[in-house]
C-alpha cells in the first residue's frame, strides 16, 4: 500500500511538526483542525521553521514553497475520506481521542491507517472503538519534532504486522527513526522520562536544591541538552501532570505518585513556557 496523501488533525505544536516533515517528505497533507485559525496559527510555525531552512542554506525558496503547497487546511474531519494515513494529535484525552477514531472509522476508506500521537494513553483502547483495530497504532513523535529523530511505534494489542510495517516504512520516509515498543502507560519514553523529571520536582519541593542547580547538574553531570526542569516547562506541566497520572493509574504503584508542588502549579496556571511561568520565567 503506497501512501499519497494523509491527514494530520490537530495543528498545535505537535501537528504542526508532523506536517511539515511529512510535507518535507513529499506527502500531501491535509491539516486539519476544529478552527481555522488555529490551522493558520501552525502553518504560521511551520513557514518560520522553512524560512530559517531557507536562510541557513538547507533548503532553496522553491522547495519551501513547494512544500508549504503540499499542506491543505481543513476544518472538515470529512476530508479524510480522500487519504490513506490519518494521525491525531489533539489533546491527551482518551473521550475525546476516541470519538474522533468513531468519526474516521465511518469516514475512512477500509484500508486507511489510523494512527495516534499519543504520549501514553493506551493504543489498544482507542483501537477498540473502530472496526479497524488491526489498522490502529501508536506514532509518537517527540518535540520539537522537526529537529528530534525518534518515532515510538506503538503496537496495540491487535495492531497487524502489515500495520507496523507501514508505518516502520512511513516513519523512514520522514526521515524519522521508528523504534518499536508494545502498549503500556507511558510506552518507554515517558515511562522513563517523566519520573525523572517527577523526581526533580520532588528536589525543588524538599528544598534539596534550587531549580537552577538540578538542570544545571543533570546538564553538565548526565550531558543532557536541556535539565529536567527546564525540559518540564518546554513539555508543558499541564501534560507533565497528566502523564504521571497516566502511569500512577496504569501501574497502581506508588512510585509515580506526582509531586505535589507539580499539581500547585498546574492549578495555578504555571505550565510552562506556553503560558509564561513554570519552574522558570519566559518573556
Ligand atoms: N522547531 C524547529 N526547530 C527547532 C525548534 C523548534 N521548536 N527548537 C530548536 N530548533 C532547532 C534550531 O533551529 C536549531 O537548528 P539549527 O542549529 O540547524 O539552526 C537546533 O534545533 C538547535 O537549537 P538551538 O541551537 O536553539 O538550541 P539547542 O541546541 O538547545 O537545541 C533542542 C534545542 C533541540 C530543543 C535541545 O535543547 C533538545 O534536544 N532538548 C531536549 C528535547 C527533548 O527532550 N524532547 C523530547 C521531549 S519529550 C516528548 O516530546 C515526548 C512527550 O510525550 C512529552
Amino acid at each position: 500500500m503506497g501512501i499519497q496523501t494523509m491527514m494530520v488533525i490537530g495543528a498545535g505544536q505537535m501537528g504542526s511538526g508532523i506536517a511539515q516533515v511529512a510535507a518535507t517528505a513529499g506527502f500531501r497533507v491535509i491539516l486539519n483542525d476544529i478552527q481555522d485559525e488555529f490551522i493558520q496559527r501552525g502553518l504560521k510555525g511551520i513557514q518560520k521553521n522553512l524560512t530559517r531552512d531557507v536562510e541557513k542554506g538547507r533548503k532553496t525558496e522553491q522547495e519551501k514553497a513547494e512544500i508549504l503547497a503540499r499542506i491543505e487546511p481543513s476544518t472538515d474531519l470529512q476530508a479524510a475520506a480522500q487519504t490513506d494515513f490519518v494521525i491525531e494529535a489533539i489533546i491527551e484525552n482518551l473521550d475525546k481521542k476516541a470519538e474522533i477514531f468513531r468519526q474516521l472509522d465511518a469516514i475512512c476508506p477500509p484500508q486507511t491507517i489510523l494512527a495516534s500521537n499519543t504520549s501514553s494513553l493506551p493504543i489498544t483502547e482507542i483501537a477498540a472503538v473502530t472496526n479497524r483495530p488491526e489498522k490502529v497504532i501508536g506514532m509518537h513523535f517527540m518535540n520539537p519534532v522537526p529537529v528530534m529523530k525518534l518515532i515510538e511505534v506503538i503496537r496495540g494489542l491487535a495492531t497487524s504486522d502489515e500495520t507496523y510495517q507501514i508505518v516502520e516504512d512511513l516513519s523512514k520516509k520522514m526521515q524519522k527513526i521508528p523504534v518499536e515498543v508494545n502498549d503500556f502507560p507511558g510506552f518507554i519514553s515517558n515511562r522513563v522520562l517523566m519520573p525523572m523529571i517527577n523526581e526533580a520536582i520532588y528536589c525543588v519541593y524538599e528544598g534539596v536544591a534550587k531549580p537552577e542547580a538540578i538542570d544545571q547538574i543533570m546538564k553538565l553531570g548526565m550531558n543532557h541538552p536541556m535539565g529536567p526542569l527546564t525540559l518540564a516547562d518546554f513539555i508543558g506541566l499541564d501534560t507533565c501532570l497528566y502523564i504521571m497520572e497516566v502511569l500512577h493509574e496504569g501501574f497502581g504503584d506508588s512510585k509515580y505518585r506526582p509531586c505535589p508542588l507539580l499539581r500547585k502549579y498546574v492549578k495555578a496556571g504555571w505550565l510552562g513556557k506556553k503560558s509564561g511561568r513554570g519552574f522558570f520565567r519566559y518573556e
